[in-house]
């Protein structure tokens, strides 16, 4: 832990401010996940979690959830609360947005350094919003996620809604994009508005189904006007301190003008030999494992999706338990490797 972030804990324990205390436990968890110290994080995380709840029954309230260093922070019946009530879809009255409670959020990734740096730039300067404003400066606030299946985009936007501390709003593609066209760019336009009065990340997930470009010979009249409508919303769009994720599988198909109009732009990549062992010894962790070639194995996992890592990992391990051995050998994992690319 850095010097100077130990003397800061230790002067807002001296000094009893509970505010700085929490502030500060959360640096130091980020700062040991960044390291890659996922277990020992999770620890600290779990026990911070513990002694805010206890503070805040004993303080005969239940308002702050986890900080993490962000005075917006809620617990998620609290956020829940904020966010008033849903859009609504009118014609068919269905919510036009879903609620991820955050402890539903998963938010463990396994990214390349040079990525999650880039991630964890736009936490810090949400954490730093404040003090970037008082200089005149915006923190990202429009993020796009693309990359090939399975890679991590909407894991990426969970992990910023955990990190961030806001909820998270995932707009309903399904009840957005009404058979009635017309509909769909006024339920676009309901979601952005009530989505910029309160603190949140909006989530738009596979963007590209309305997204798609304006060039694509079949999309005509209507879609045009959805798209239009799209690209001006995001341009107009200024959350009222809140963050806006879009994610898509697609990178060239989609709209060049609907590129400029966010403030980072971040390719999840599927993971390299290093991320790649990473993620399997993770997997398996809570199980034995016998001498494996892991080099052999990785290459066999060349071109494999994260999602697919995990998948094979966890495939390997219920073969093992089903051997009754618990024990994690080669041929578990190369079974189920083969499965995979036959699938
Ligand atoms: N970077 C990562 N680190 C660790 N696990 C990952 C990562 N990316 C994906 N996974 C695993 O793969 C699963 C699926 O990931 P996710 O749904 O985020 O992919 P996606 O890019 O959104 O895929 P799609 O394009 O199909 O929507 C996750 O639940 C997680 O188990
Ligand atoms: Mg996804």
């Amino acid at each position: 832990m850095k010097a100077e972030l130990l003397k800061r804990l230790f002067r807002a324990i001296a000094s009893s401010d509970t505010e700085a205390i929490d502030k500060l436990t959360n640096l130091v968890i980020e700062e040991e996940r960044g390291k890659g110290h996922t277990l020992l994080a999770d620890q600290l995380e779990n026990i911070a979690k513990k002694s805010q709840k206890e503070k805040s029954s004993s303080n005969g309230n239940s308002t702050l959830s986890p900080s993490n260093g962000n005075h917006n922070t809620l617990s998620p019946s609290e956020s829940l609360q904020t966010l008033g009530e849903l859009p609504t879809s009118k014609r068919l009255n269905i919510p036009l947005v879903s609620v991820v409670p955050r402890e539903k959020l998963r938010h463990h990734m396994v990214l390349p350094p040079n990525i999650e740096k880039r991630f964890r730039r736009i936490e810090r300067e949400y954490a730093a919003r404040d003090r970037l404003a008082h200089h005149g400066l915006r923190y990202r606030q429009k993020i796009l996620l693309y990359g090939s299946p399975g890679c991590g985009k909407t894991l990426g936007a969970e992990r910023l809604a955990w990190n961030t501390g806001l909820p998270l709003i995932k707009v309903r593609f399904d009840a957005m994009v009404s058979s009635f066209l017309g509909e769909t760019a006024s339920n676009l336009r309901l979601v952005f508005e009530e989505a910029s009065k309160k603190p949140c990340l909006l989530f738009l997930d596979e963007c590209d189904s309305i997204a798609k470009s304006r060039e694509d010979f079949q999309e005509v009249g209507e879609i045009k006007r959805v798209v239009n409508t799209f690209l001006q919303i995001l341009d107009e769009y200024e959350p009222s301190s809140g963050l806006l994720v879009a994610a898509t599988n697609l990178n060239k198909t989609l709209d060049i003008a609907l590129w400029r109009r966010f403030d980072d732009l971040i390719e999840v990549p599927k993971p390299g030999e290093k991320e790649l062992e990473f993620i399997l010894k993770e997997t398996l962790s809570s199980l034995e494992v016998g001498a494996i070639n892991w080099s052999a194995i990785i290459k066999q996992m060349d071109g494999f999706s994260a999602a697919q890592v995990v998948r094979v990992a966890q495939d390997a391990a219920k073969r093992a338990i089903l051997e009754r051995e618990e024990l994690v050998i080669q041929e578990h994992l190369e079974e189920a490797i083969a499965e995979i690319k036959v699938g």
